[in-house]
C-alpha cells in the first residue's frame, strides 16, 4: 500500500481501474489531473512510478491473469499521461537552470571584463598621478622663471630709469656749458672783432672785409650753439617751467617746419615733479619730431588737462596717420621714438596711448596719476596759437 499519501493512492487506483475497464477510445484526462495533484503533493518521477506500480499490482490481483498483458500496456499509457506534469516541471527547472547557467556565464565574463577594466583604470590613475607630479614640477619651474623674468624686468626698468636720469643730467650740464661758456665766448670774440674793426685804418679794407665775414661766422656759430643747447635740454625748463619750455619749443617748431601749432595747458601743471615735467617735455619733443618727419600735417596741437587726479597731455596732428599694427617694412632701422616715449611714461607710473590710422592723423596721449593734493584744477587753461606771437614766454630761445 502506498503509505505516504493514501488519498492519492485511492484516487489513482479508482481512476486507473475506471480507465482500464472503459471502452476505447480511452480518456486520459483523469491521468493528467492526477499527475498535477501528485506534483502539488511533492511527488517526483520515481514516487509516481512506485505509486503506479502498487496500484497496478492491486488491480491485477483481482483480475484474471489472461488479461494482464493488455492491462499492463493500457496502464502504461495512463502512467505516461500522469507523469507529464512532473516531467514538465523538471523541464522548466532544467530550462531555468540553463538560463541561470547562461546568466552566470555572462556574469563571469562581465566580472572578468571588469577586472581587466579595473587594471586599466589603475594604470590610467597611476599615469595621471605621474603626469600631475610632472605638471606640478613644470608649474613650479614656470612660476620660478616668471618670477625671474619679472625681477629682470624690474631691474631693466630701474636701469633704463637710471639711464634716462643720467642722460638728462649730462644733457643739462652740456647744455649749460654750451649756453653759458661756449656761446658767451663766441659772443666775446665777436665783440672783440667789432672793436678791432673800429681800430683798423681806413685803408685796410681787406682786413675789414675779413673781420665782417668772420663775425658772420661767429654769429652763425652762436645760433647753432644756442639751438643745440636748447635741443639738449632747454634751460627754460629748469628755470621757468614746462609750459614756457613747450611754448618756446613750439614756436621754434612752427618756424622751422611751417606746421601751425597751438598749445593749451593748465598753469598748475607746473606743480608736478621735475621728473614728470621732463617726461612730458621729452614725449612732446619726440612726438613733434615725428610730426615733422612723418606726418605731412598742416596743424599740430598740444593740450594738457587735468581731471580729478589724472593729468592728460595730448599731442595731435592732422597728417596722414599710419597703421599702428602694420608690420614694419623697408629698412632695418630701429624705431625707438615711440618705444622710448612709452618707456619714459611708464617709468613714472603713467600710461602711454597711441591712436592713429591712415588718413586720420595721429594722437599721442600721456596720462599721469597725480597725488590727490595736486588735483586742484581751479586755474584756467592757458592757450597759445603759435601762428601769432605770444607775449607770454614769447622767446623761442632757451
Ligand atoms: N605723427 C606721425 N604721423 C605719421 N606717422 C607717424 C607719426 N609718428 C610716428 N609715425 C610712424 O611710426 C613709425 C615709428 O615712429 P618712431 O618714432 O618710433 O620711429 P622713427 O621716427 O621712424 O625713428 P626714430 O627711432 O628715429 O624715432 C614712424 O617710422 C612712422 O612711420
Ligand atoms: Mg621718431
Amino acid at each position: 500500500m502506498f503509505h505516504r499519501n493514501p488519498k492519492l493512492f485511492i484516487a489513482y487506483r479508482t481512476a486507473l481501474r475506471f480507465y482500464l475497464r472503459a471502452l476505447p477510445p480511452h480518456d486520459v484526462s483523469q491521468a493528467g489531473k492526477l499527475g498535477i495533484r501528485a506534483l502539488k503533493c511533492g511527488l517526483e518521477t520515481l514516487d509516481l512510478a512506485r505509486l503506479h506500480e502498487e496500484v497496478l499490482i492491486d488491480i491485477l490481483s483481482t483480475d484474471s491473469p489472461v488479461h494482464h498483458a493488455e492491462l499492463i500496456r493500457l496502464a502504461g499509457s495512463f502512467f505516461a499521461e500522469a507523469i507529464m506534469p512532473i516531467e514538465g516541471s523538471h523541464r522548466v527547472a532544467r530550462e531555468k537552470n540553463i538560463q541561470i547557467q547562461a546568466a552566470m556565464n555572462e556574469l563571469r565574463k562581465r566580472s572578468q571584463e571588469l577586472v581587466a577594466k579595473n587594471k586599466e583604470l589603475k594604470k590610467e590613475i597611476l599615469h595621471r598621478i605621474r603626469m600631475e607630479v610632472a605638471l606640478k614640477a613644470s608649474e613650479a619651474t614656470t612660476s620660478k622663471l616668471l618670477k625671474e623674468s619679472l625681477h629682470f624686468q624690474d631691474e631693466l626698468r630701474s636701469l633704463s630709469r637710471n639711464h634716462f636720469q643720467m642722460q638728462e643730467e649730462d644733457r643739462k650740464i652740456i647744455s649749460r656749458e654750451l649756453h653759458d661758456v661756449v656761446a658767451q665766448t663766441l659772443t666775446g670774440i665777436n665783440i672783440r672783432l667789432t672793436a678791432l674793426a673800429l681800430q683798423t685804418h681806413a685803408n685796410s679794407r681787406e682786413i675789414l672785409k675779413n673781420i665782417a665775414i668772420t663775425q658772420r661766422h661767429v654769429e652763425q656759430s652762436v645760433d647753432v650753439v644756442h639751438r643745440f643747447a636748447c635741443d639738449l635740454r632747454p634751460t627754460v625748463l629748469d628755470d621757468l617751467g614746462l609750459i614756457p619750455a613747450l611754448n618756446a619749443y613750439l614756436i621754434d617748431f612752427t618756424e622751422r617746419s611751417g606746421i601751425a601749432s597751438k598749445i593749451s595747458a593748465f598753469p598748475t601743471v607746473e606743480n608736478i615733479s621735475d621728473e614728470e615735467k621732463t617726461v612730458l617735455y621729452r614725449v612732446a619733443q619726440e612726438a613733434l619730431v615725428n610730426i615733422v618727419r612723418h606726418s605731412k600735417a598742416d596743424h599740430a596741437t598740444l593740450t594738457i588737462r587735468k581731471r580729478n587726479n589724472i593729468l592728460t597731455m595730448k599731442i595731435r596732428d592732422d597728417g596722414k596717420g599710419f597703421a599702428i599694427n602694420a608690420p614694419k617694412s623697408g629698412t632695418n632701422k630701429l624705431r625707438l621714438g615711440l618705444l622710448g616715449m612709452r618707456e619714459r611714461v611708464e617709468m613714472v607710473g603713467g600710461k602711454f596711448l597711441l591712436e592713429s590710422s591712415p588718413g586720420k592723423g595721429t594722437t599721442i596721449q600721456v596720462k599721469l596719476f597725480l597725488p590727490l593734493e595736486q588735483t586742484d584744477i581751479s586755474a584756467p587753461p592757458s592757450s597759445t596759437n603759435m601762428q601769432t606771437p605770444d607775449p607770454w614766454n614769447a622767446s623761442p630761445f632757451c
